[in-house]
């Protein structure tokens, strides 16, 4: 009884079904992953974990190369068994599993998927792969979206907003991101912080870009860092971590951050400034839990609402804000190396209408600026539409409002605003834009 159910959970199997399940039903790895992990044994977790961000970051590639050795493509209703055979793939290629054992494991496998009739099949196309590998990797070349492992439309975009850059992007895109942390200066220097994790053995490095960011130079566990769940530190990039300088904090500021869910910013204002009266809203009351739990891990206080934030008289007390801080939902074009099921969730028509979006939550946000009061518009986006385009045609509708230019560029300065690309200064691709009143 034990023994069969471990087998109906085996790394491989859990990670075909995840996968089927975010390419047919669209769903987003994060929560499904979590749930498949949950039935999983503990010391195949971490395995299932692998082949699931590894088969959807190169799902273009391993698809196309899955295509040729293939006679025909499996019905929709074996789209695990489809699954499988790119996890099969992704462990000949890319993972420093001994060849014969990925393949009898992945064979294994679907007898664990209750499909023993597919064993034939993926032992028969992974053995094909590995006598025909040169030859099959040759014809990517010839295939944009495989070659670069991106949908075509999002190649084409890049090309088109970064003809000098697009393929650094799509290059950052593939790689797997690095860990980063902000540490709480109410508990800590950043120095005395190093410190501490160099008596864990835990090495990391100060980033320039912020004046609180780590970069690790090897991904851990949370529990392991010191003080995590005291409040020492949070996991953030690097490149978010340069909002709050933006709003340029003072004591005794009411702040709005409009789109706050899970509150890595919501929580890194208020250790800047822990006296400010901050208001985090967010649409999905679920996810408003997550400020929950992190403001309690640090200790500190916001006011949480669930609402839709463009929908003010829902809402809106009818106090005005010194700063406001929109963090919109976007395309994530920015952050696909940390999330790669943006590749495949991701469709072409989205980008207008998250710019329909995004131009609403301004509109409306707007008018709830004291005058003289700062709204900072950020995303982590890498495509103009979102970002400079955005930004350009408020001011053009507004103008009573002006740019801000901080300090200190965040990142490189565009027509409006700044943007960061993927990989620039190793940390995620970020927009920002700082509007005043006049
Ligand atoms: C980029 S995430 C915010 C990340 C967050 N600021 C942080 O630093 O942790 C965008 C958030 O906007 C929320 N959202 C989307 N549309 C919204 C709306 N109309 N009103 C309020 N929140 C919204 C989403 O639920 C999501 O949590």
């Amino acid at each position: 009884m034990a023994k069969n159910k471990q087998l109906k959970h085996s790394a491989r199997a859990s990670a075909a079904r995840v996968i089927a399940e975010v390419t047919q039903q669209r769903r987003s790895l994060n929560g499904v992953l979590a749930a498949a992990l949950i039935p999983l044994p503990e010391n195949e977790r971490s395995l299932c974990q692998q082949l699931c961000y590894g088969v959807l970051r190169w799902y273009p590639t391993l698809k196309f190369l899955s295509e040729q050795l293939l006679n025909k493509p499996l019905k929709a209703k074996d789209s695990d068994i489809t699954a499988l055979l790119l996890c099969g793939l992704y462990q000949l290629r890319d993972m420093r599993i001994p060849s014969h054992a990925a393949i009898s494991e992945t064979v294994n496998a679907c007898k664990t998927l209750g499909k023993p009739w597919a064993t034939g099949l993926i032992n028969a196309s992974l053995r094909n792969f590995q006598r025909k590998q040169a030859e099959l990797e040759k014809t990517l070349e010839d295939h944009e979206s495989a070659f670069y492992a991106h949908p075509d439309w999002l190649i084409q975009q890049f090309k088109q907003d970064w003809p000098e850059h697009w393929q650094q992007v799509l290059n950052t895109n593939n790689q797997q991101p690095p860990m980063m942390l902000r540490v709480n200066q109410q508990h800590n220097s950043r120095s005395a912080y190093l410190e501490k994790l160099k008596a864990v053995n835990i090495t990391a490095s100060e980033l320039t870009s912020s004046h609180e960011a780590l970069l690790l130079e090897k991904p851990c566990d949370v529990y392991q860092l010191p003080g995590f769940n005291e409040g020492d530190v949070s996991v953030q990039d690097g490149a978010a971590q340069q909002v709050a300088q933006l709003l340029n904090l003072q004591p005794g500021l009411r702040i709005l951050d409009a789109c706050a869910a899970p509150g890595g910013k919501t929580c890194h204002i208020l250790e800047q400034q822990p006296d400010n009266e901050v208001v985090a809203l967010d649409i999905d009351a679920r996810r408003l839990q997550q400020i929950e739990q992190n403001t309690s891990r640090l200790n500190l206080n916001a006011k949480l609402l669930a609402a839709d934030a463009g929908d003010t008289a829902k809402w809106w007390d009818g106090q005005l804000f010194d700063r406001i801080l929109i963090d919109a939902p976007c395309s994530g074009t920015g952050v696909i190396r940390r999330h790669p099921d943006i590749k495949l969730l991701r469709r072409a028509d989205d980008i207008a209408k998250l710019a329909q979006q995004q131009n609403v939550l301004l509109e409306n946000l707007w008018p709830l600026l004291k005058p003289d009061g700062l709204l900072v518009y950020t995303t982590c986006s890498a495509l103009k539409q979102e970002n400079e385009l955005q930004i350009a045609t408020f001011l053009e509708q507004h103008p009573e409002a002006e740019e801000q230019i901080p300090d200190i560029p965040p990142a490189q300065r565009r027509s409006f605003g700044y943007q960061r690309l993927p990989g620039d200064d190793v940390t995620d691709g970020f927009y920002y834009a700082c509007l005043r009143h006049r």
